[in-house]
Protein backbone atom coordinates (compact mmCIF):
# COMPACT_ATOMS: atom_id res chain seq x y z
CA UNK A 1 0.00 0.00 0.00
CA UNK A 2 0.79 3.43 -0.73
CA UNK A 3 1.11 4.34 2.50
CA UNK A 4 2.36 1.60 4.17
CA UNK A 5 6.12 2.63 4.92
CA UNK A 6 9.57 0.72 6.94
CA UNK A 7 10.60 3.64 8.21
CA UNK A 8 8.89 7.13 8.65
CA UNK A 9 10.95 9.48 10.02
CA UNK A 10 9.82 12.86 11.52
CA UNK A 11 11.98 16.08 10.67
CA UNK A 12 14.15 16.21 8.14
CA UNK A 13 17.38 18.46 9.37
CA UNK A 14 20.44 16.96 9.22
CA UNK A 15 19.48 13.97 11.91
CA UNK A 16 16.33 13.41 10.06
CA UNK A 17 17.35 13.49 6.50
CA UNK A 18 20.53 11.56 6.97
CA UNK A 19 18.37 8.81 9.10
CA UNK A 20 15.92 8.43 5.89
CA UNK A 21 18.89 8.44 3.11
CA UNK A 22 20.86 5.36 5.41
CA UNK A 23 17.09 3.76 5.97
CA UNK A 24 16.56 3.69 2.21
CA UNK A 25 20.28 2.56 1.27
CA UNK A 26 19.92 -0.53 2.97
CA UNK A 27 16.57 -1.11 1.32
CA UNK A 28 13.77 0.15 3.63
CA UNK A 29 10.70 1.97 2.55
CA UNK A 30 11.17 5.46 4.04
CA UNK A 31 9.26 8.22 4.59
CA UNK A 32 10.59 11.93 5.89
CA UNK A 33 7.75 14.39 7.43
CA UNK A 34 8.70 17.72 7.42
CA UNK A 35 6.94 21.04 7.37
CA UNK A 36 9.46 23.71 7.74
CA UNK A 37 8.52 26.91 5.79
CA UNK A 38 11.01 29.44 4.53
CA UNK A 39 10.53 33.27 4.85
CA UNK A 40 9.26 33.07 1.15
CA UNK A 41 6.38 30.36 2.51
CA UNK A 42 7.72 27.26 0.88
CA UNK A 43 8.47 24.45 2.19
CA UNK A 44 11.70 23.69 2.76
CA UNK A 45 13.89 20.49 3.76
CA UNK A 46 17.12 20.76 6.22
CA UNK A 47 15.42 21.88 9.23
CA UNK A 48 17.19 24.41 11.88
CA UNK A 49 20.90 23.46 10.47
CA UNK A 50 20.35 24.22 6.99
CA UNK A 51 17.53 26.99 7.27
CA UNK A 52 18.69 29.10 10.34
CA UNK A 53 21.29 27.19 11.93
CA UNK A 54 24.72 26.66 11.12
CA UNK A 55 24.63 26.85 7.10
CA UNK A 56 23.79 30.46 6.98
CA UNK A 57 25.81 31.53 10.42
CA UNK A 58 28.63 30.15 8.90
CA UNK A 59 28.05 32.09 5.51
CA UNK A 60 27.57 35.27 7.49
CA UNK A 61 30.99 34.57 9.73
CA UNK A 62 32.96 34.05 6.39
CA UNK A 63 31.10 37.39 4.88
CA UNK A 64 32.25 39.35 7.86
CA UNK A 65 35.65 37.74 8.23
CA UNK A 66 36.38 38.96 4.25
CA UNK A 67 35.42 42.79 5.30
CA UNK A 68 37.50 42.30 8.48
CA UNK A 69 40.95 41.52 6.47
CA UNK A 70 40.29 43.72 3.86
CA UNK A 71 39.60 46.34 6.23
CA UNK A 72 42.48 45.63 8.74
CA UNK A 73 44.59 43.18 8.06
CA UNK A 74 46.11 43.37 4.35
CA UNK A 75 48.32 46.23 5.74
CA UNK A 76 51.26 43.52 6.42
CA UNK A 77 50.95 42.17 3.59
CA UNK A 78 51.74 45.57 1.97
CA UNK A 79 48.25 45.54 0.75
CA UNK A 80 46.52 48.86 0.72
CA UNK A 81 42.68 48.86 0.14
CA UNK A 82 40.64 52.38 0.85
CA UNK A 83 37.19 52.73 1.49
CA UNK A 84 36.37 49.21 1.73
CA UNK A 85 32.14 49.18 2.58
CA UNK A 86 29.74 46.14 3.50
CA UNK A 87 26.72 45.97 1.63
CA UNK A 88 24.47 43.84 3.79
CA UNK A 89 21.77 43.23 1.04
CA UNK A 90 23.98 41.55 -1.31
CA UNK A 91 25.65 39.88 1.95
CA UNK A 92 22.19 38.53 3.34
CA UNK A 93 21.71 37.41 -0.48
CA UNK A 94 24.22 35.66 -0.53
CA UNK A 95 23.41 33.92 2.73
CA UNK A 96 20.15 33.23 1.09
CA UNK A 97 21.33 31.42 -1.87
CA UNK A 98 23.50 29.36 -0.64
CA UNK A 99 21.04 28.04 1.99
CA UNK A 100 18.71 27.53 -1.42
CA UNK A 101 20.94 25.71 -3.39
CA UNK A 102 21.86 23.56 0.30
CA UNK A 103 18.04 22.53 1.15
CA UNK A 104 17.01 22.17 -2.38
CA UNK A 105 20.06 19.37 -2.72
CA UNK A 106 18.43 17.78 -0.06
CA UNK A 107 15.43 17.63 -2.04
CA UNK A 108 17.64 15.84 -4.98
CA UNK A 109 18.67 13.49 -2.04
CA UNK A 110 15.51 12.52 -1.24
CA UNK A 111 14.57 11.97 -4.69
CA UNK A 112 17.70 10.22 -5.41
CA UNK A 113 17.64 7.55 -2.93
CA UNK A 114 13.88 7.27 -3.19
CA UNK A 115 12.50 8.58 0.15
CA UNK A 116 9.11 9.68 -0.27
CA UNK A 117 8.84 13.79 1.22
CA UNK A 118 5.24 14.49 3.41
CA UNK A 119 5.46 17.85 3.03
CA UNK A 120 3.45 18.58 6.82
CA UNK A 121 3.49 18.34 10.18
CA UNK A 122 3.83 14.73 11.58
CA UNK A 123 1.90 13.69 14.63
CA UNK A 124 1.62 10.26 16.52
CA UNK A 125 -2.13 8.72 16.20
CA UNK A 126 -1.26 5.25 17.74
CA UNK A 127 1.31 2.78 18.16
CA UNK A 128 1.78 -0.75 18.20
CA UNK A 129 3.18 -3.16 15.36
CA UNK A 130 2.56 -0.15 13.14
CA UNK A 131 2.60 2.92 14.23
CA UNK A 132 -0.18 5.23 12.79
CA UNK A 133 1.39 9.27 12.22
CA UNK A 134 -0.75 11.94 10.89
CA UNK A 135 0.94 14.13 8.51
CA UNK A 136 -1.28 17.94 8.48
CA UNK A 137 -0.57 20.48 5.76
CA UNK A 138 -3.15 22.90 6.23
CA UNK A 139 -6.52 21.51 5.64
CA UNK A 140 -5.05 18.54 4.29
CA UNK A 141 -4.73 15.47 6.27
CA UNK A 142 -3.34 12.13 5.48
CA UNK A 143 -2.29 9.25 7.66
CA UNK A 144 0.49 6.64 6.98
CA UNK A 145 1.97 3.46 8.69
CA UNK A 146 5.34 2.50 9.66
CA UNK A 147 6.77 -0.30 10.96
CA UNK A 148 9.64 2.09 12.72
CA UNK A 149 9.47 5.70 13.64
CA UNK A 150 12.43 7.82 13.87
CA UNK A 151 11.47 11.34 16.04
CA UNK A 152 13.84 13.91 14.74
CA UNK A 153 12.58 17.36 15.64
CA UNK A 154 15.24 18.98 16.36
CA UNK A 155 14.94 22.08 18.38
CA UNK A 156 14.10 25.60 18.86
CA UNK A 157 15.56 28.85 20.46
CA UNK A 158 15.14 29.25 24.55
CA UNK A 159 13.29 32.41 25.00
CA UNK A 160 12.85 34.30 28.60
CA UNK A 161 9.96 35.49 30.14
CA UNK A 162 11.11 39.13 30.06
CA UNK A 163 12.46 39.52 26.29
CA UNK A 164 9.54 38.81 24.57
CA UNK A 165 10.67 37.99 20.82
CA UNK A 166 9.66 39.95 17.48
CA UNK A 167 12.95 38.45 15.44
CA UNK A 168 12.76 42.49 14.46
CA UNK A 169 14.04 43.97 17.72
CA UNK A 170 14.35 41.79 20.02
CA UNK A 171 15.51 38.10 17.91
CA UNK A 172 16.48 34.36 18.75
CA UNK A 173 19.01 33.17 16.00
CA UNK A 174 16.16 33.63 12.81
CA UNK A 175 16.01 37.34 13.59
CA UNK A 176 20.05 37.82 14.18
CA UNK A 177 20.33 35.85 10.68
CA UNK A 178 18.56 38.40 8.65
CA UNK A 179 19.68 41.66 9.61
CA UNK A 180 18.62 44.05 6.77
CA UNK A 181 21.49 46.68 8.10
CA UNK A 182 24.55 46.70 11.00
CA UNK A 183 22.78 47.68 14.22
CA UNK A 184 24.80 50.54 15.81
CA UNK A 185 24.67 48.80 18.72
CA UNK A 186 23.60 45.28 19.32
CA UNK A 187 22.91 43.86 22.59
CA UNK A 188 23.61 39.99 23.62
CA UNK A 189 21.83 37.82 26.26
CA UNK A 190 23.60 34.74 26.53
CA UNK A 191 27.89 34.25 25.89
CA UNK A 192 27.32 30.49 24.30
CA UNK A 193 28.18 29.42 21.19
CA UNK A 194 25.60 31.41 19.23
CA UNK A 195 26.24 34.63 21.09
CA UNK A 196 30.24 34.67 20.29
CA UNK A 197 29.39 33.65 16.16
CA UNK A 198 26.85 36.29 16.02
CA UNK A 199 27.87 38.81 18.00
CA UNK A 200 31.34 38.47 16.35
CA UNK A 201 29.69 38.32 13.03
CA UNK A 202 27.51 41.80 13.39
CA UNK A 203 30.73 43.30 15.87
CA UNK A 204 33.09 43.03 12.56
CA UNK A 205 30.67 44.69 10.50
CA UNK A 206 30.90 47.67 12.70
CA UNK A 207 28.54 47.04 15.64
CA UNK A 208 29.45 47.66 19.12
CA UNK A 209 28.19 44.74 20.97
CA UNK A 210 27.25 44.07 24.59
CA UNK A 211 27.11 40.51 25.95
CA UNK A 212 25.19 39.51 29.21
CA UNK A 213 26.27 36.53 30.70
CA UNK A 214 24.59 34.72 33.30
CA UNK A 215 27.60 32.65 34.98
CA UNK A 216 30.31 34.27 36.51
CA UNK A 217 33.00 32.29 34.44
CA UNK A 218 33.15 32.30 30.08
CA UNK A 219 33.07 29.54 28.25
CA UNK A 220 32.48 27.45 30.95
CA UNK A 221 32.68 24.03 28.86
CA UNK A 222 36.27 24.82 27.70
CA UNK A 223 39.75 23.99 29.59
CA UNK A 224 40.67 26.69 31.27
CA UNK A 225 43.62 27.40 29.17
CA UNK A 226 41.06 28.22 26.59
CA UNK A 227 39.20 29.61 28.32
CA UNK A 228 41.70 32.28 29.30
CA UNK A 229 42.93 32.77 26.09
CA UNK A 230 39.58 33.40 24.55
CA UNK A 231 38.83 36.08 26.79
CA UNK A 232 41.79 37.72 25.87
CA UNK A 233 41.35 37.35 22.37
CA UNK A 234 37.33 38.29 22.22
CA UNK A 235 37.62 41.18 24.96
CA UNK A 236 40.63 42.93 24.68
CA UNK A 237 41.51 41.79 21.44
CA UNK A 238 38.20 42.40 19.55
CA UNK A 239 36.50 44.59 21.31
CA UNK A 240 33.63 42.59 22.05
CA UNK A 241 32.09 43.84 25.83
CA UNK A 242 31.07 40.85 27.56
CA UNK A 243 29.84 40.72 31.30
CA UNK A 244 29.15 38.00 33.53
CA UNK A 245 27.70 36.74 36.54
CA UNK A 246 24.35 39.10 35.23
CA UNK A 247 20.84 38.86 35.88
CA UNK A 248 18.56 40.24 33.28
CA UNK A 249 15.35 41.93 35.01
CA UNK A 250 13.33 43.38 32.01
CA UNK A 251 13.78 44.11 28.52
CA UNK A 252 12.02 47.15 26.79
CA UNK A 253 10.94 47.61 23.85
CA UNK A 254 11.18 50.97 22.15
CA UNK A 255 10.73 52.76 19.17
CA UNK A 256 14.74 53.31 18.85
CA UNK A 257 15.40 50.07 20.15
CA UNK A 258 15.69 48.20 23.40
CA UNK A 259 16.40 48.77 26.71
CA UNK A 260 18.01 45.65 29.28
CA UNK A 261 17.34 46.24 32.48
CA UNK A 262 20.09 44.19 34.75
CA UNK A 263 21.76 43.44 37.73
CA UNK A 264 25.86 43.19 37.55
CA UNK A 265 27.99 40.53 39.13
CA UNK A 266 28.18 43.38 42.25
CA UNK A 267 24.50 43.16 42.81
CA UNK A 268 24.09 46.86 41.32
CA UNK A 269 21.29 48.10 38.77
CA UNK A 270 22.64 48.35 35.33
CA UNK A 271 20.89 49.40 31.94
CA UNK A 272 21.90 48.77 28.29
CA UNK A 273 20.59 50.56 25.60
CA UNK A 274 20.90 48.86 21.88
CA UNK A 275 19.41 49.44 18.70
CA UNK A 276 19.09 45.33 18.44
CA UNK A 277 18.50 42.60 21.10
CA UNK A 278 19.94 38.70 20.31
CA UNK A 279 18.72 36.08 22.60
CA UNK A 280 20.82 33.18 22.53
CA UNK A 281 20.52 31.54 25.66
CA UNK A 282 20.23 27.48 24.76
CA UNK A 283 17.59 25.83 22.99
CA UNK A 284 14.73 23.79 23.86
CA UNK A 285 13.00 20.28 22.38
CA UNK A 286 10.47 20.13 19.57
CA UNK A 287 8.00 17.54 21.24
CA UNK A 288 4.93 19.94 21.10
CA UNK A 289 2.51 18.59 19.57
CA UNK A 290 3.89 15.43 18.29
CA UNK A 291 1.41 13.22 20.28
CA UNK A 292 3.88 11.68 22.36
CA UNK A 293 2.03 12.12 25.72
CA UNK A 294 -0.87 10.07 23.85
CA UNK A 295 1.01 6.75 22.49
CA UNK A 296 2.92 6.65 25.83
CA UNK A 297 6.40 7.94 24.09
CA UNK A 298 8.49 9.24 27.42
CA UNK A 299 9.68 12.89 27.40
CA UNK A 300 11.57 14.32 30.13
CA UNK A 301 10.49 17.27 32.30
CA UNK A 302 12.69 19.28 30.36
CA UNK A 303 10.83 18.09 27.00
CA UNK A 304 13.42 16.07 25.49
CA UNK A 305 12.56 12.33 24.16
CA UNK A 306 14.14 9.70 26.70
CA UNK A 307 16.03 7.05 24.66
CA UNK A 308 19.07 4.73 26.01
CA UNK A 309 22.60 4.60 24.24
CA UNK A 310 21.33 3.38 21.23
CA UNK A 311 18.18 6.49 20.69
CA UNK A 312 15.84 3.34 21.54
CA UNK A 313 12.94 5.32 22.96
CA UNK A 314 10.13 4.04 25.63
CA UNK A 315 7.87 2.53 22.60
CA UNK A 316 9.38 -0.52 20.69
CA UNK A 317 10.54 0.89 17.09
CA UNK A 318 10.59 3.83 17.94
CA UNK A 319 13.55 5.92 17.94
CA UNK A 320 14.59 9.37 18.69
CA UNK A 321 18.11 11.25 17.61
CA UNK A 322 19.41 14.62 17.76
CA UNK A 323 18.72 18.04 19.52
CA UNK A 324 15.08 16.56 20.50
CA UNK A 325 17.67 13.53 22.97
CA UNK A 326 19.95 14.16 24.98
CA UNK A 327 23.54 14.92 24.53
CA UNK A 328 24.89 18.07 22.73
CA UNK A 329 22.84 19.54 20.20
CA UNK A 330 25.20 19.70 17.01
CA UNK A 331 24.52 18.62 13.66
CA UNK A 332 27.37 15.63 13.24
CA UNK A 333 26.04 14.23 16.44
CA UNK A 334 22.43 14.29 14.94
CA UNK A 335 23.64 13.00 11.53
CA UNK A 336 25.66 9.90 13.19
CA UNK A 337 23.04 9.04 15.66
CA UNK A 338 20.21 8.96 12.51
CA UNK A 339 22.94 6.63 10.48
CA UNK A 340 23.24 4.42 13.68
CA UNK A 341 19.85 3.88 14.12
CA UNK A 342 18.95 3.62 10.47
CA UNK A 343 21.42 0.30 10.45
CA UNK A 344 20.30 -0.82 14.02
CA UNK A 345 16.55 -0.95 12.10
CA UNK A 346 18.21 -2.93 9.34
CA UNK A 347 20.05 -5.36 12.13
CA UNK A 348 23.69 -4.67 11.94
CA UNK A 349 25.81 -3.28 14.74
CA UNK A 350 26.51 0.58 14.77
CA UNK A 351 27.33 2.94 17.42
CA UNK A 352 28.10 6.58 18.27
CA UNK A 353 31.04 7.16 20.26
CA UNK A 354 30.20 9.93 21.86
CA UNK A 355 33.31 10.58 23.75
CA UNK A 356 34.75 11.34 20.62
CA UNK A 357 31.91 14.50 19.16
CA UNK A 358 34.24 17.57 18.88
CA UNK A 359 32.84 20.90 19.28
CA UNK A 360 33.58 24.10 17.59
CA UNK A 361 32.84 27.66 17.70
CA UNK A 362 33.72 29.26 14.50
CA UNK A 363 34.69 32.76 15.95
CA UNK A 364 37.94 34.02 14.32
CA UNK A 365 39.97 32.57 15.88
CA UNK A 366 37.95 29.45 16.20
CA UNK A 367 37.84 27.47 19.31
CA UNK A 368 37.33 23.78 18.81
CA UNK A 369 37.75 20.63 21.28
CA UNK A 370 37.42 16.97 21.80
CA UNK A 371 37.23 15.13 24.91
CA UNK A 372 38.35 15.78 28.35
CA UNK A 373 39.55 18.99 29.65
CA UNK A 374 42.49 19.21 32.05
CA UNK A 375 40.39 20.46 34.81
CA UNK A 376 37.55 17.79 34.13
CA UNK A 377 40.31 14.51 33.59
CA UNK A 378 41.63 15.96 37.87
CA UNK A 379 38.10 16.23 38.78
CA UNK A 380 37.57 12.40 37.52
CA UNK A 381 40.79 11.38 39.38
CA UNK A 382 42.83 10.44 36.26
CA UNK A 383 46.60 11.26 36.52
CA UNK A 384 47.24 13.12 32.94
CA UNK A 385 50.12 14.83 31.54
CA UNK A 386 49.58 17.50 29.04
CA UNK A 387 51.59 19.70 26.40
CA UNK A 388 50.94 22.92 24.59
CA UNK A 389 52.57 24.40 21.68
CA UNK A 390 51.54 28.01 20.48
CA UNK A 391 51.21 29.09 17.00
CA UNK A 392 52.98 32.25 17.41
CA UNK A 393 56.44 29.96 16.12
CA UNK A 394 54.68 27.85 13.49
CA UNK A 395 56.49 29.24 10.14
CA UNK A 396 52.94 28.20 7.95
CA UNK A 397 50.79 30.45 10.77
CA UNK A 398 53.37 33.42 10.79
CA UNK A 399 53.12 33.49 6.70
CA UNK A 400 49.79 33.37 7.09
CA UNK A 401 49.34 35.92 9.21
CA UNK A 402 46.98 33.86 11.50
CA UNK A 403 49.30 33.19 15.01
CA UNK A 404 46.91 33.28 17.36
CA UNK A 405 46.27 30.59 19.53
CA UNK A 406 47.60 26.97 20.71
CA UNK A 407 47.14 23.25 20.68
CA UNK A 408 47.09 21.73 23.93
CA UNK A 409 46.84 17.96 24.59
CA UNK A 410 45.92 15.84 27.75
CA UNK A 411 46.99 12.30 27.87
CA UNK A 412 47.00 9.50 30.47
CA UNK A 413 49.80 9.86 32.79
CA UNK A 414 50.49 6.14 32.74
CA UNK A 415 49.08 4.88 29.04
CA UNK A 416 49.49 8.15 27.01
CA UNK A 417 46.33 7.44 25.67
CA UNK A 418 45.01 11.17 24.46
CA UNK A 419 41.84 12.12 26.70
CA UNK A 420 41.61 15.18 25.15
CA UNK A 421 42.62 18.04 22.22
CA UNK A 422 41.90 21.74 22.77
CA UNK A 423 42.77 24.45 19.81
CA UNK A 424 42.39 27.90 19.53
CA UNK A 425 43.34 28.67 15.83
CA UNK A 426 41.78 30.35 12.70
CA UNK A 427 41.69 27.05 11.28
CA UNK A 428 41.31 25.20 14.20
CA UNK A 429 37.82 23.27 12.88
CA UNK A 430 40.16 21.79 10.64
CA UNK A 431 42.78 20.68 12.95
CA UNK A 432 40.46 19.11 15.19
CA UNK A 433 40.04 16.04 13.02
CA UNK A 434 43.00 14.87 13.49
CA UNK A 435 42.76 14.61 17.41
CA UNK A 436 39.27 13.09 16.45
CA UNK A 437 40.35 10.27 14.81
CA UNK A 438 43.73 9.79 17.21
CA UNK A 439 41.40 9.30 19.94
CA UNK A 440 38.64 6.98 17.97
CA UNK A 441 41.88 4.57 17.42
CA UNK A 442 42.60 5.32 21.16
CA UNK A 443 45.79 6.66 20.15
CA UNK A 444 48.46 8.15 22.18
CA UNK A 445 50.59 11.14 22.34
CA UNK A 446 53.28 9.17 21.22
CA UNK A 447 51.60 8.09 18.05
CA UNK A 448 50.53 11.74 16.94
CA UNK A 449 54.03 12.77 17.90
CA UNK A 450 55.52 9.93 15.63
CA UNK A 451 53.39 10.05 12.39
CA UNK A 452 54.53 12.81 9.40
CA UNK A 453 53.45 15.51 9.24
CA UNK A 454 53.86 18.01 6.30
CA UNK A 455 55.93 20.89 6.52
CA UNK A 456 55.09 23.60 6.38
CA UNK A 457 51.71 22.93 7.51
CA UNK A 458 49.34 24.25 10.63
CA UNK A 459 49.39 20.31 11.54
CA UNK A 460 53.00 20.78 12.74
CA UNK A 461 51.43 22.61 15.94
CA UNK A 462 49.59 19.67 16.81
CA UNK A 463 52.57 17.19 16.46
CA UNK A 464 54.22 19.63 18.76
CA UNK A 465 52.08 19.32 21.45
CA UNK A 466 52.05 15.61 21.20
CA UNK A 467 55.87 15.82 21.43
CA UNK A 468 55.40 18.38 24.56
CA UNK A 469 53.19 15.76 26.43
CA UNK A 470 56.50 14.08 26.78
CA UNK A 471 58.89 17.43 27.43
CA UNK A 472 60.55 17.05 24.44
CA UNK A 473 59.01 19.83 21.70
CA UNK A 474 61.70 20.41 19.08
CA UNK A 475 60.93 23.98 17.67
CA UNK A 476 60.52 25.97 21.32
P1 LIG B 1 16.73 20.26 13.43
O1 LIG B 1 17.80 20.69 12.53
O2 LIG B 1 16.17 21.25 14.38
O3 LIG B 1 15.58 19.71 12.49
C1 LIG B 1 14.38 19.26 12.99
C2 LIG B 1 13.33 19.36 11.91
O4 LIG B 1 12.15 18.71 12.35
C3 LIG B 1 12.93 20.79 11.57
O5 LIG B 1 13.06 20.99 10.20
C4 LIG B 1 11.48 20.89 12.01
O6 LIG B 1 10.68 21.70 11.15
C5 LIG B 1 11.05 19.45 11.91
N1 LIG B 1 9.92 19.11 12.75
C6 LIG B 1 9.73 19.40 14.05
N2 LIG B 1 8.57 18.88 14.48
C7 LIG B 1 8.01 18.25 13.43
C8 LIG B 1 6.80 17.53 13.23
N3 LIG B 1 5.95 17.33 14.23
N4 LIG B 1 6.55 17.06 12.00
C9 LIG B 1 7.41 17.25 10.96
N5 LIG B 1 8.56 17.91 11.10
C10 LIG B 1 8.85 18.41 12.31
N6 LIG B 1 25.62 22.63 14.95
C11 LIG B 1 26.83 22.26 14.47
O7 LIG B 1 27.19 21.08 14.57
N7 LIG B 1 27.66 23.16 13.87
C12 LIG B 1 27.32 24.46 13.72
O8 LIG B 1 28.09 25.24 13.17
C13 LIG B 1 26.07 24.89 14.22
N8 LIG B 1 25.69 26.17 14.10
C14 LIG B 1 24.46 26.55 14.55
C15 LIG B 1 24.10 27.90 14.44
C16 LIG B 1 22.88 28.32 14.91
C17 LIG B 1 22.50 29.77 14.78
C18 LIG B 1 21.98 27.38 15.48
C19 LIG B 1 20.63 27.82 15.96
C20 LIG B 1 22.32 26.06 15.61
C21 LIG B 1 23.58 25.63 15.15
N9 LIG B 1 24.00 24.30 15.29
C22 LIG B 1 25.22 23.93 14.83
C23 LIG B 1 23.12 23.28 15.90
C24 LIG B 1 22.45 22.46 14.79
O9 LIG B 1 21.72 23.31 13.96
C25 LIG B 1 21.54 21.42 15.43
O10 LIG B 1 22.26 20.65 16.36
C26 LIG B 1 20.98 20.50 14.36
O11 LIG B 1 20.25 21.21 13.40
C27 LIG B 1 20.11 19.41 14.99
O12 LIG B 1 19.60 18.60 13.99
P2 LIG B 1 18.21 17.85 14.17
O13 LIG B 1 18.01 17.10 12.88
O14 LIG B 1 18.19 17.12 15.44
O15 LIG B 1 17.13 18.99 14.31
P1 LIG C 1 24.57 27.93 24.62
O1 LIG C 1 24.09 26.89 25.55
O2 LIG C 1 25.78 27.70 23.83
O3 LIG C 1 24.81 29.29 25.42
C1 LIG C 1 23.80 29.91 26.16
C2 LIG C 1 24.44 30.86 27.14
O4 LIG C 1 23.43 31.66 27.67
C3 LIG C 1 25.14 30.14 28.27
O5 LIG C 1 26.43 30.67 28.47
C4 LIG C 1 24.22 30.42 29.46
O6 LIG C 1 24.90 30.46 30.69
C5 LIG C 1 23.64 31.76 29.07
N1 LIG C 1 22.36 32.06 29.70
C6 LIG C 1 21.33 31.21 29.94
N2 LIG C 1 20.32 31.87 30.53
C7 LIG C 1 20.71 33.16 30.65
C8 LIG C 1 20.10 34.32 31.18
N3 LIG C 1 18.87 34.28 31.68
N4 LIG C 1 20.78 35.47 31.14
C9 LIG C 1 22.03 35.53 30.62
N5 LIG C 1 22.67 34.46 30.12
C10 LIG C 1 22.01 33.29 30.13
O7 LIG C 1 23.31 28.27 23.70
P2 LIG C 1 23.17 29.11 22.36
O8 LIG C 1 24.32 30.02 22.17
O9 LIG C 1 21.80 29.67 22.40
O10 LIG C 1 23.23 27.99 21.26
C11 LIG C 1 22.34 26.88 21.34
C12 LIG C 1 23.00 25.64 20.89
O11 LIG C 1 23.08 25.61 19.47
C13 LIG C 1 24.45 25.46 21.35
O12 LIG C 1 24.54 24.99 22.65
C14 LIG C 1 24.94 24.46 20.36
O13 LIG C 1 24.53 23.20 20.75
C15 LIG C 1 24.22 24.88 19.09
N6 LIG C 1 25.10 25.73 18.28
C16 LIG C 1 26.26 25.18 17.83
C17 LIG C 1 27.14 25.93 17.09
C18 LIG C 1 28.42 25.31 16.65
O14 LIG C 1 28.54 24.09 16.74
N7 LIG C 1 29.38 26.09 16.17
C19 LIG C 1 26.85 27.32 16.73
C20 LIG C 1 25.62 27.80 17.30
C21 LIG C 1 24.78 27.01 18.02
Amino acid sequence: MSNEYDVVVIGAGPGGYIAAIRAAQLGLKTACVEGWRNPKGEMALGGTCLNVGCIPSKALLASSEEFERVSHHLDEHGITVAGAKIDVGRMQARKDAIVTKMTKGIEFLLKKNKVTWLAGWGRFVSTGERHAIEVANGEKKETVHARHVIVATGSKARHLPQAAVDNVTVCDNEGALAFPAVPRRLGVIGAGVIGLELGSVWRRLGAEVTILEALPNFLGACDEAVQKEAWKVFTKGQGLSIRLGVKIEKVTTRKTGVVVEYTDDKGLAQKLECDKLVVSVGRVPNTEGLGAREVGLKVDERGFVEVDAQCRTSLPNVWAIGDVVRGPMLAHKAEDEGVMVAELIAGQKPHVDYDCIPWIIYTSPEVAWVGLTEQKAKADGLAVRTGQFPFAINGRALGTGQSQGFVKIVADAATDRVLGVHIVHAHASDLIQEAVTVMEFKGSSEDIARICHGHPTLSEVVREAALAVDKRSLNS
